[in-house]
This record gives C-alpha cells, structure tokens and sequence, in this order.
C-alpha cells in the first residue's frame, strides 16, 4: 500500500472508532431504570438551568441529574402511586406543603410540581443531610408504605412527592427546584416560567 493509501484508511479508520464511541455515549442514557445526565462541567459551575429528556422514563423509574452542585431526582410516578397520594395526609408532616422554603409556588398542591407525572427533587434528608434511598414500590418498607423515600441514617420517611412523614427526625418536606416544561417537551430543572419570560 503506498503512503497517501495507509493515511487515507488510518483516517477511515479513526472516523469509524469515533463514531462507534459516539453510539456507546448515546445508548448510555437509555440505560432502564436509573440514567444519569451530566451536563459539562462548565454548565454545572455557572449553576445554569439543567434541559432533562424524560420521555425515555418508565413509570416508576427515577433519573440522576446534577444541578448547582447539588442532586436533583426526576422520577415518573406511576398511576397508582399519584392515586395514593391523597391518601397519605393524615401521617404527614405538612401534607399541604405550608413550609414556603420548600418549594416553589406553583408546586404547593398534592404532587409538587408542576405536572403531577413527574416529580423534582433534592434527595438531600432535611434532618442532618443524608441521601435517601428511593423505595417506589408499595410495601417494601412495610404493609403500609405506599412508595417514596427512606433515610438509612435516623429512619425519616419521605412520600412519592417528597413530603415528610410525622414523627420522624427530619423536619420539612424535601426541596423541590425550580421547574418548567419548555415548549419543545423537555423539563427544564433549575429555571421556571416567571424567570424565563
Ligand atoms: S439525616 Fe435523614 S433521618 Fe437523619
């Protein structure tokens, strides 16, 4: 093979092992169950809004995403889990979500957020900082759990929107970021609809 013919199929071959790398990069984010979105390291130190596809979310299913430094879970509630939500009021905390610092306005109403699909939140324990473990389905924790939220380290128990069980160490519901829905159907974490107007 002359010279210019290896460098041409070197080339060839470089561009195809790119690709392939681009493919493996691509089919990562469709992993079941549990995806994680890592914006560039330059988004995340200028804390900018965080675009999050949840239309490859199951039910059920849970997505990491990073956003000011901190982690933020968007999850896609099931049916049933929406349907029990109403139920839990009587063992809350603050079921109507009366404590402001906790989330933003429009998502002071039984799912918090804005559409009750889909749930945003900092799984950061609002008792001394622990992650909780995500536990989506019912009776796993015990004959009453209906899925949501449990902290290994004092036993707080959180419900499928982030509200806090009564009785248990940790003080308020969870934090829920800004949100909107952006026109083209993605969720946008970390910005909403009053600041980008
Ligand atoms: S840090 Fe979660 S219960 Fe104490």
């Amino acid at each position: 093979m002359s010279q210019e013919g290896a460098s041409n199929s070197r080339r060839r071959f470089l561009t195809g092992a790119v690709a392939v790398v681009g493919g493996v990069g691509a089919a990562y984010t469709a992993v079941p169950f549990l995806a994680y979105w890592n914006p560039s390291a330059t988004t995340r130190a200028a804390g900018a809004p965080v675009e999050v596809d949840t239309s490859t979310l199951e039910p059920g299913q849970r997505m990491n995403i990073s956003w000011r430094g901190q982690p933020v879970w968007v999850i896609r509630r099931s049916e049933a889990a929406l349907e029990a939500l109403p139920t839990l009021e009587d063992t809350l905390a603050d079921p109507a979500s009366d404590v402001a610092s906790q989330q933003p306005s429009y998502a002071q109403n039984t799912h918090r957020s804005i559409d009750p699909e889909f749930l945003v939140v900092v799984p950061i324990c609002t008792h001394l900082g622990c992650i909780p473990s995500y536990m989506p389905k019912a009776g796993s924790l015990d004959a009453d759990w209906q899925g949501g939220f449990f902290c290994p380290c004092h036993g707080s128990k959180f419900d499928l929107a982030g509200r806090v069980y009564a009785g248990v160490p940790a003080p308020t519901n969870l934090v829920v970021p800004p949100h909107r829905v952006a026109e083209n159907g993605l969720l946008v974490v970390g910005e909403d609809d009053e600041e980008a107007a």
